[in-house]
């Protein structure tokens, strides 16, 4: 077999066969095919899409390019969670916490920031002494010991997605629908739990802007992960605009507390509210919505959920008195306010921007091996359908650089259209649609 023929075949508009798709997988993974003729197949497969028998043959392929997890030493029903990715989106923070709180086991693996979206790692380190770096052992003696633990992709999970992963970051081939289903199926697959919930992002900040686009992707997952014998939901959401009100490692993280206090932002309780329930009722711990909603309202209600974050921060090297002193996490020397350079409604706030100005201030990385700053971020003061007034701040900005705080203003401000029109909001929902495989 030839890269050269599979380049052409696909190129052609052809269907490639599985051991075409093994061939190519197996052969990046090992470094025997170079990345120029990857670059050109996914950019073939870019324009000439993939049949849903190639998505679930890359799936397989990718899952099987490394170890698959055996996580039949912890008890009970194992429920992953994970997000196509967005901005503001520290849901995995409270909702782990709080589905924990309820009795399912929580045994996850997270990513980094990509691109505009941030990482629920890069985040966690906001806790000094935090490290996702524990063994297998630890983590899942973790699982069994406290409920919950969280560990990094290692390198031997999934091995092929990571350098396709980076391959089609920097040759514009993130956003299709068969090579997003692949790379996050395969790793939820290899990761070993027993029932999937996907929260799938549709709008300015995500991969998927179009709903119809993101609807076709949660589909495609839905039936690559029921027909590998796991349960999984996907639930569309909405990334229109950023979730919650904080954009920034540690400032998500402090929103995240807040929310498992009860004092939450309306959108993003809603999102793990509604995450959440589904994650009970496939792991058996509640037979209907209401029942799992007034579980995962109790948890909040009674402080389990927030002392569950503090044991499983304080579990992986964590400070978990920062869980109840946010006050303890990264602060910038730079706190100001961004004015609104007219009066009206927010219309719209270009997501995918804010993440940027996240990004310039130090937020995400803008090489891979970029450090982070913690502590920088922006605090969105007005949402979509808010009034201002001209001067009256739109943002909070959190920055440790001058420079970087006055680019970041002006980009934000560019992001965020203001007009005397209001906004139709009415009947707006964050959730679009929940997709059971098993309905
Ligand atoms: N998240 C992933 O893990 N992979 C993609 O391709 C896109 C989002």
């Amino acid at each position: 077999m030839r890269m050269y023929d599979i380049i052409m075949k696909k190129r052609n508009g052809g269907e490639l066969s599985r051991e075409e798709i093994n061939f190519f997988v197996n052969g990046y993974t090992k470094g025997e095919i170079p990345d120029y003729q990857v670059s050109a197949l996914m950019m073939a497969i870019y324009f000439q899409k993939m049949t849903k028998t190639e998505t679930h043959a890359l799936t397989m392929a990718m899952m099987n390019s490394g170890d698959v997890l055996d996580l039949s030493e912890i008890q009970g029903i194992k429920v992953d969670k994970h997000s196509t990715g967005g901005v503001g989106d520290k849901t995995s923070l409270a909702l782990t916490p709080m589905v924990a709180a309820c009795g399912i086991p929580v045994a996850k693996m997270s990513g980094r920031g990509l691109g505009h979206t941030g990482g629920t790692i890069d985040k966690l380190e906001s806790f000094e002494g935090f490290s996702t770096g524990i063994s297998t052992e630890t983590f899942i003696d973790n699982v069994n010991r406290i409920g919950i633990a969280i560990m990094g992709q290692t390198a031997d999970l999934a091995p092929a997605d990571k350098k396709l992963y980076a391959l089609r970051d920097v040759t514009a081939t993130v956003d299709n629908l068969s090579l997003i289903a692949s790379s996050i199926m395969s790793k939820k697959l290899a990761a070993g739990a027993d029932a999937i919930v996907l929260d799938v992002k549709t709008g300015s900040g995500a991969f998927m802007k179009a709903e119809e686009d993101a609807k076709a992707l949660a589909q495609e997952m839905v039936d690559i992960g029921n027909a590998a014998g796991k349960h999984t939901i996907a639930v569309i959401s909405d990334m229109d605009q950023p979730l919650g009100r904080a954009v920034g490692n540690a400032l998500e993280v402090k929103e995240a507390i807040a929310t498992l206090n009860g004092r939450g932002p309306e959108d993003f309780e809603k999102l793990c509210l509604t995450l959440g329930s589904q994650m009970l009722i496939a792991g058996g711990k509640a037979e209907n919505v209401e029942q799992a909603e007034g579980m995962l309202k109790q948890v909040i209600a009674d402080g389990s959920a927030l002392k569950k974050l503090a044991e499983f921060v304080e579990a992986q090297g964590g400070d978990a008195q920062a869980v109840y002193n946010p006050e303890l996490l990264p602060k910038a020397s730079i706190v100001e306010s961004i004015p609104a350079p007219a009066s009206g409604y927010v219309q719209h706030i270009a997501c995918d921007e804010v993440g940027i100005c996240s990004l310039m201030l130090g937020g995400g990385r803008e090489t891979k091996d970029s450090e982070i700053d913690l502590a920088v971020g922006i605090l969105l003061e007005k949402k979509v359908g808010d009034y201002v007034e001209a001067g009256e701040a739109l943002a909070t900005i959190h920055a440790n650089d001058a420079a970087k705080c006055a680019a970041a203003t002006k980009r934000y401000v560019e992001a965020v259209t203001i007009s005397m029109d209001k906004p139709h909001r009415d009947g707006y929902s964050i959730i679009k649609a929940v997709m059971d495989g098993r309905n």
